[in-house]
Formats: C-alpha cells, sequence, structure tokens
C-alpha cells in the first residue's frame, strides 16, 4: 500500500477536520501518500482528488465543517456507479480509503472493500446514531452549541414567563435531546425511541408554574414531532405563552470542543494503522472509552442505544 484516499460523506459534523488531519499525519509519517477526496463519494466518482501533505492540515484542528466538502449520494448504492468508484481509485493509484461520515456513508465503504479497495469507516455525525459505538465525531460540539443556545432562550423565556419547545437535530435518534436536556435542565425531554405524553407534560408544567416557576423549556428531539406541532398539542392542555424554536444547522457547525477533536485524532490515527496492518471493510468505534471495530456489515443489523436512562434522571430533576 503506498497511497490513501479520505473523504467526507454525509452532513458535516464538528471534528472532521481533526479526523482528516490525524490520518494525513499518520499516513505521511508512515511513508504513505495522501489524496483528499471532495464532495464525498459523488467527488469520488468524478475523480475530485488532490493530493494533501501535512501541511495543508494546519490550523484545521480547529475548523468546524469539512475542508474536504461533503455530499449525500444515495447513488453510490449502484453497481455500476462503484464500478466508476474503483476505476478513479485505481487510475489514481489509491490502494485503500478513509471514510468519515453517518450511517450512509458505511454502504460505500463496503463496497470499495469489496471491490478490492480496503476501506474503513470513522463515524462522523452529530446524532450519535451509529450502532457499536457510544460516541460519533461531532456528537459533542453539536450537544454544546444546543445547549449554549438553550440558555440562552432561558433568559428570555424567563424574562416572558414562557414555555418554549426547542426542537434539537437527531434524525431518528433522541441522544442529542437527551444529553442536551438534562445539561439544560429541561422540564421534559422527548424523543422518537420512547413514548411520551403531552398531556402530561402540560399538567407538570402547570404545577411547576403554580409553584412560581418563571418558564418552562421542552428539548424535543426533531424525530418525535415538529416543534410547532407539539407546542399546538401542548395548548390543547393549558394557557401557556408558548413559543416554538428549532435550532437546525447551527448544531452542525463551530469550533470542535476538546472531546471531538481529541477522539477524532484517535480514530483518524487508528484507521491508518488498521489499512497498514492490512484490513479493510471495518468500521472504528470508541466502547467504554476504548477504541474499537466491528464488520461493517454487522453494523447494517446492529441497533444504536442510547443512554435512555438520562430520562429518568431527567424526571428526577423536575419538580
Ligand atoms: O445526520 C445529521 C443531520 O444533521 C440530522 O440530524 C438531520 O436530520 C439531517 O442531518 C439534516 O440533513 P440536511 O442537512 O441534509 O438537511
Amino acid at each position: 500500500m503506498k497511497r490513501i484516499g479520505i473523504l467526507t460523506s454525509g452532513g458535516d459534523a464538528p471534528g472532521m477536520n481533526a479526523a482528516i488531519r490525524a490520518v494525513t499525519r499518520t499516513a505521511i509519517s508512515h511513508g504513505l501518500e495522501v489524496f483528499g477526496i471532495r464532495y464525498g463519494f459523488a467527488g469520488l466518482v468524478a475523480g475530485d482528488f488532490s493530493p494533501l501533505t501535512a501541511e495543508d492540515v494546519d490550523h484545521t484542528i480547529n475548523l468546524g465543517g469539512t475542508i474536504l466538502y461533503s455530499a449525500r449520494y444515495p447513488e453510490m448504492a449502484q453497481e455500476e456507479v462503484q464500478q466508476k468508484a474503483v476505476e478513479q481509485l485505481k487510475k489514481h493509484g489509491i490502494d485503500a480509503v478513509i471514510v468519515i461520515g453517518g450511517d450512509g456513508s458505511y454502504h460505500g465503504a463496503l463496497a470499495l472493500t469489496r471491490h478490492g479497495i480496503n476501506s474503513i469507516g470513522l463515524p462522523g455525525t452529530i446524532d450519535n446514531d451509529i450502532p457499536y459505538t457510544d460516541y460519533t465525531i461531532g456528537y459533542d460540539t453539536a450537544c454544546e452549541t444546543a445547549m449554549d443556545a438553550i440558555d440562552k432562550i432561558r433568559d428570555t423565556a424567563s424574562s416572558h414567563h414562557r414555555v418554549f419547545v426547542v426542537n434539537v437535530m437527531g434524525r431518528e435518534c433522541g441522544d442529542i435531546a437527551m444529553r442536551v436536556g438534562v445539561a439544560s435542565g429541561a422540564d421534559a425531554i422527548v424523543i422518537p425511541e420512547r413514548p411520551y405524553d403531552v398531556k402530561e407534560i402540560a399538567e407538570s408544567l402547570k404545577r411547576s408554574f403554580a409553584k412560581g416557576k418563571d418558564h418552562g423549556i421542552i428539548v424535543l428531539a426533531e424525530g418525535a414531532m415538529s416543534a410547532d406541532k407539539f407546542k399546538d398539542e401542548l395548548l390543547k392542555y393549558g394557557d401557556f405563552d408558548a413559543r416554538a424554536n428549532v435550532l437546525a444547522h447551527m448544531q452542525r457547525g463551530g469550533r470542535p470542543t476538546v472531546e471531538d477533536r481529541v477522539n477524532a485524532t484517535k480514530m483518524g490515527n487508528y484507521a491508518v494503522k488498521l489499512l497498514l496492518e492490512g484490513k479493510g471493510g471495518l468500521a472504528v468505534g470508541f466502547e467504554n472509552n476504548e477504541l474499537s471495530t466491528h464488520d461493517i456489515l454487522d453494523l447494517f443489523d446492529g441497533k444504536h442505544e442510547g443512554d435512555y436512562a438520562l430520562l429518568d434522571l431527567n424526571k428526577d430533576m423536575t419538580k
């Protein structure tokens, strides 16, 4: 193996640049050449490659977004598209690829491996929804960003005795909502994976206001219901002054936290070492604070399990 490629795919996540930097620097220090593949799998098929030097990744560990750009590219599921991708890699003398992205990206990494190009997947998504890893690159920063926004929302909620329903990202996964909900002292956390009762939440808010509380915060995962609809449901059970707020893509941007920078660096470094051992078709994760690997195939049958105990913890914090 002489030359490896690296790409970012799917929704961007803070810390992806730290992983790109770690892959580039580790590979170069082991005598490999590195090519950055821009725009994810779409750029791979189009041959949008350029060499990456150790200097090219200077001053990137602190940047949000991805210097390689990203794209969602469902076409990669087609056999003829995969063939084109492999042709491009062979044309450029690239023997192996590291893919940083969410669940969809793993299909592409596995397809490349099956076509003889060893590929390793790193979990890069703010959602934290990948099976067999307790952590995904970008999750910590997204939680910090959402918590910071909710702290600000609370100021205005309190000034006006309002209830805010704050929608946080996470597609079908409530991990951001649960962690941010606890960290923000939310009155209720609503996630798609667990049942919820809007009437019960309204009754609990009424009791809190009756005891003198001057605001209410409900952290709602986007996969559960829209913030507007939830607010309207809530108003059926109480005469609240309520507002809906959608944090949306601001959660995907910004300077990565220490945790995201360090973990992304560890994962990028580990991925290159796996390739050097001749391994491919693997997904890197963190389980119980240790780097781990699983066959990418296992991920397709696996289910991410969130830390649902956070819901009970938060209930105990609600007066
Ligand atoms: O997967 C990351 C994510 O930000 C999800 O939380 C969200 O549902 C989705 O991407 C939004 O995708 P897009 O940026 O394509 O609208």
